[in-house]
């Protein structure tokens, strides 16, 4: 049937969608960039994000994951405070808004019903929002003032990769931007710097060997797995968290590594599988202490960072990037595990029990 074709030589979409990142960074990059290698934006959305005091994120599941590593790149360089809102929590914890909030909607589908209830209350209260989607038309797109495309193609698959990395790129070019218009000088050209991340990205993919060999080891039989990391990587632990959870059902979490000592550390046995995430080099010391008190508990660890060393322990190491973009890269050997470990189990990985590709309902 026409869905085999469009999967071509490939046995899943998952892998299909992983593999296709590089391209989706590079059809950002060309359908952001201006003739003089600027950032192309459309002046309404521009001014919408000048003229706003505080961004409220709202999303769900991966998209929700994205928005945290937005909100980090929005502070950091366009120095607007911003907050990050699970869609379905924020009526029952509505935050005190500032005086001109601007809502930006990450959904990769633009269909999402806890997302668009959201929507649907603040227009009531007259604010101004922003969709970051997917799909062009798409309800979320039609009902907010503003969309910003992700140009990441039909994501098919219901464990979302593409569309993470495409909502993180875009966020960037958000952030860039409106630090240029508003005259904050940035060491920082992302057109550049998304050029290197997709370079990093097709050199993680083919390196599937050495990501399935982990998988193998360390998730074929295994009832849970931890991931930990500090800062924007323990964003990304988060999101390779639900990724396992969603396609390999292996009961997985993403930690602050500092939070370890406070509770987790007690789930630690002999052989409980911790991957551990350290791009950020202000955390690179702490988390791999972390990692030693990991294994002392009998841990089975594997650190994913940009440093090769000899200390003992599995490790993946990733290309370098710039600081601001490595969950980019850190993400990409994370989808590819739990690709690996639904495999080794026999799980169906494009159509994972219980889940819907985009949840219509509240
Ligand atoms: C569903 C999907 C998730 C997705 C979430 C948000 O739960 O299974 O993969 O992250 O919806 O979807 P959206 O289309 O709003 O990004």
């Amino acid at each position: 049937d026409a869905s085999d074709i469009e999967k071509g030589t490939y046995p899943h979409y998952m892998l299909k969608e992983i593999d296709e990142q590089p391209a989706v960074m590079r059809k950002i990059i060309m359908e952001y960039q201006d003739a003089n290698d600027n950032i192309k934006l459309d002046e309404d959305v521009r001014s919408a994000v000048q003229n706003s005091d505080r961004i409220y994120i709202i999303a769900c599941g991966t998209s929700y994951h994205a928005g945290l590593v937005g909100k980090q790149m929005i502070e950091k360089m366009a120095k607007i405070p911003t907050e990050v809102h699970i869609a379905s929590e924020f009526s029952y914890n509505m935050p005190l808004l500032s005086e001109k909030p601007l809502f930006i909607f990450i959904s990769q589908s633009g269909e999402t019903a806890d997302s668009r209830a959201v929507l649907v209350h603040i227009k009531k209260l007259g604010h101004r929002s922003l969709t970051i989607t997917n799909v062009a038309g798409s309800t979320l797109s039609r009902e907010a003032d503003h969309t910003l495309l992700l140009h990441a193609g039909p994501e098919i698959a219901v464990a979302s990769t593409k569309a993470y990395t495409a909502q993180i790129a875009v966020l960037a070019l958000l952030a860039v931007d409106t630090a240029k218009v508003k005259g904050i000088k940035l060491d920082f050209n992302p057109i550049q710097e998304l050029g290197i991340v997709a370079n990093a990205m097709e050199a993680l993919v083919d390196q599937k060997d050495i990501i399935e060999k982990i998988a193998r080891d360390y998730l074929s039989v295994t009832r849970s797995c931890f991931f930990i990391g500090r800062g924007i990587d323990y964003y990304v632990c988060q999101e390779a968290a639900l990724k396992l959870k969603e396609i390999s059902y292996i009961q997985a979490e993403g930690f602050a590594g500092g939070e370890l000592k406070h509770g987790t550390i007690a789930l630690i046995e002999e052989g409980t599988p911790v991957i551990a995430i350290a791009t950020q080099a202000h955390v690179n010391g702490s988390i791999r202490s972390n990692v030693k008190e990991t294994v002392a508990r009998g841990a089975h660890a594997c650190i994913v960072s940009m440093e090769s060393t000899s200390e003992t322990g599995d490790q993946i190491v990733l290309p370098e990037v710039h600081e601001y973009l490595t969950p980019l890269v850190s993400v990409v050997p994370m989808q590819l595990l739990a690709y690996y470990a639904a495999l080794h189990r026999d799980c169906d990985v494009d159509k994972p029990r219980n889940l819907a590709k985009s949840v219509t309902v509240e």
